[in-house]
């Protein structure tokens, strides 16, 4: 069964014009949400990955079974005035809004090959700040991997324009 069809598409949310693709049904749904993990912890197996970089809050979801699995540790990207210790951040638009996301300063070493997971990429606004983070610190990302993509939107070209491969579960075309 293809992980779409454990999604639900919300209409207009959080505003007009928006289809939201709202992921909760698959994570209450076990078989659902251990397909996509599986198949995460299945395509990361044989790649040097020495820490796991999540975005706030859905990307925590994924990522965190992610690197248990995979006996990574995880770093927490997250949105601004979140993280207690010295922080750099980054402005960003996404598909309904404007944010900024931070990360500790001390949570990357530099030439750690990063994994950055996230729930879902629609402008890629998001993920290309969260990638412009971790470059920052030092650290190198390796592929960033979604549970769903919207092609249409487009963040998967925006990603290769900055080098950084990404991999998605599945589609809404
Ligand atoms: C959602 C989603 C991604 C981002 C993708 O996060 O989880 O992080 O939007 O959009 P983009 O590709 O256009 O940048 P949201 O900011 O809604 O936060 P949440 O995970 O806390 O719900
Ligand atoms: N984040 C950005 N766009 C989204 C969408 N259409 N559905 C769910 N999350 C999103």
């Amino acid at each position: 069964m293809s992980l779409t069809s454990y999604i639900r598409t919300i209409p207009d949310y959080p505003q007009k014009g928006v289809q939201f693709r709202d992921i909760t049904t698959l994570l209450h749904h076990p078989a659902g949400l251990k397909s996509a993990i599986d198949q995460l912890v299945e395509h990361y197996r044989d790649k040097k990955i020495d820490r796991i970089a999540v975005i706030e809050s859905r990307g925590f979801l994924l990522g965190a079974p992610l690197a248990y699995l995979m006996g990574t540790g995880l770093v927490l990207i997250r949105k601004k005035g979140k993280l207690p210790a010295a922080t750099i951040g980054e402005d960003y638009d996404m598909e309904y809004g404007t944010s900024t996301i931070e990360v500790h300063t001390d949570a990357i070493s530099p030439g750690d090959q990063i994994l950055l997971i996230d729930d879902l990429i629609a402008t890629g606004g998001t993920a290309e700040a969260a990638i412009k983070l971790i470059r920052k610190c030092g650290g190198e990302v390796v592929e960033c991997a979604f549970l769903v993509d919207l092609p249409e939107l487009g963040g998967n070209e925006r990603l290769q324009k900055i080098g950084c491969p990404a991999f998605a579960l599945c589609a809404f075309e």
